[in-house]
């Protein structure tokens, strides 16, 4: 049987219409199928190969750390140096005092580990998200999401949860004392690629501030370097009180994590002690390759390449059939105005060797989301490509 058919038969299946592309490998912007065909990534796993697949020095740290132990013991025991150096490169990065990080495996758990702490911190139970926000697909990730059509088929989630309009001021007047924390993604992605202003978030932070409630940012897609700078929070001179992280993080492996200061951290480890379990949580292996990730983009200042991609894009993708690109930094949509002339761009696209997407919540724009080491020539030829797209598209 071709792989294609046990694909189908075996592998649980989460749409009628998976795009069931075969990669055979994949290397700095390009995956290759069976047949030898390359395709530009311009989606990059849905902001997670911030560095490229499988960069060289994101290997080598796999490599070493291979060589010395893998699993050996459950999150937060034993020293393991992979762990701690992490840790600490990640808490260099964030002002504030953000200076704890609690390492788990993906973004739906750091936003769940996040969830148990603000409420441990607070003593309260009201958990507020925003329209049409993404945080997960676990159950207490899913009752922060912001559309009912994903969430109808799993009630009861969990009790005590609101949504507020992102960038709406007036929204900010449900935080209340009753408030344990606010979930905001810094910038809004699966909403189709939604910029807050500086005013709102300001705003926000003084409302979370007056009403004693934790401000948790999630940069699970927008972080490590996606939106121009490191965080994107970081543009709106604003401290959360929580961060969230994963995608980028891990150049290709699988982590995520939760970042706090030590006074609301500290929560986790008493009444009741252990206050969060993860056995996998900050595995060695994805450790290392997180910390090449972060030195990689640090060093090579990828967040600037993330500016100028984003500049490139907006200088050359001028069609008739564009009604908007929306953008921070090489976090884009590219607004079509049909979900048929977005599924038809996709089709036309991947025949031609160019991989590009939809927006959960908005399936009238195309997601771009490059490697932030894509080339200018790279870049150059997913714009040209992405013309002729548009140009055979039905008027
Ligand atoms: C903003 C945001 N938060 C959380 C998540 C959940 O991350 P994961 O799929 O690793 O659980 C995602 C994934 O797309 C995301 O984009």
């Amino acid at each position: 049987m071709h792989q294609r058919q046990l694909f189908l038969q075996h592998m649980a299946q989460t749409s009628p219409a998976p795009m069931a592309l075969e990669v055979e490998r994949a290397e700095g912007v390009w995956l290759y199928d069976r047949q030898g065909k390359r395709y530009l990534d311009l989606i990059a796993g849905i902001g997670v190969s911030n560095v490229g697949h499988r960069h060289p020095k994101v290997l080598a740290a796999i490599q070493h750390q291979l060589d010395r132990y893998l699993h050996v013991m459950v999150y937060g025991e034993y020293v393991l140096s992979p762990q701690v150096a992490l840790a600490k490169a990640i808490a260099e990065t964030l002002p504030g005092g953000l200076h704890q990080v609690y390492l788990v495996n993906s973004g739906s758990e750091a936003t769940e580990g996040a969830m148990k702490l603000a409420k441990r911190f607070t003593g309260r139970t009201e958990l507020i998200s925003c329209a049409q926000a993404y945080h997960g697909s676990t159950q207490g990730s899913l009752s922060l999401m912001g559309d009912e059509y994903f969430k109808q088929a799993y009630r009861p989630l969990l009790p005590n949860t609101q949504l507020i309009r992102y960038n709406d001021h007036a929204s900010l007047d449900f935080i209340s004392s009753q408030t344990a924390a606010v979930f905001v993604e810094t910038i809004q992605g699966e909403a189709g690629l939604r910029v807050a202003s500086k005013e709102w978030m300001k705003a926000l932070r003084k409302r979370c501030t007056d009403c004693g409630t934790l401000l948790v940012l999630d940069e699970i897609q927008a972080g490590f370097g996606r939106t121009g700078t490191f965080w994107a929070f970081e543009a709106y001179e604003i401290m959360p009180d929580i961060v969230l992280m994963a995608k980028g993080m891990g150049g290709g492996m699988p982590i995520g994590a939760f970042a706090a200061s030590v006074s609301i951290m500290q929560c986790l480890s008493y009444e009741p002690v252990l206050g969060h379990i993860t056995t996998f949580g900050g595995h060695p292996v994805s450790a290392a390759a997180a910390l090449a990730t972060l030195h990689l983009i640090k060093e090579q200042q990828l967040n600037l390449q993330a500016l100028r991609i984003e500049q490139q894009f907006h200088n050359g993708l001028k069609h008739p059939k564009v009604i908007e690109l929306r953008s921070a930094g090489a976090m884009m949509a590219l607004e079509l105005g049909s979900w048929d002339l977005v599924q038809a761009c996709i089709q036309l696209a991947l025949e031609k060797g160019l991989i590009t997407d939809w927006f959960l919540f908005c399936n009238t724009a195309l997601r771009i989301a490059p490697p932030l080491t894509m080339t200018e020539e790279e870049a150059n030829w997913a714009i040209q490509t992405l013309l002729e797209c548009l140009e055979q598209l039905p008027s």
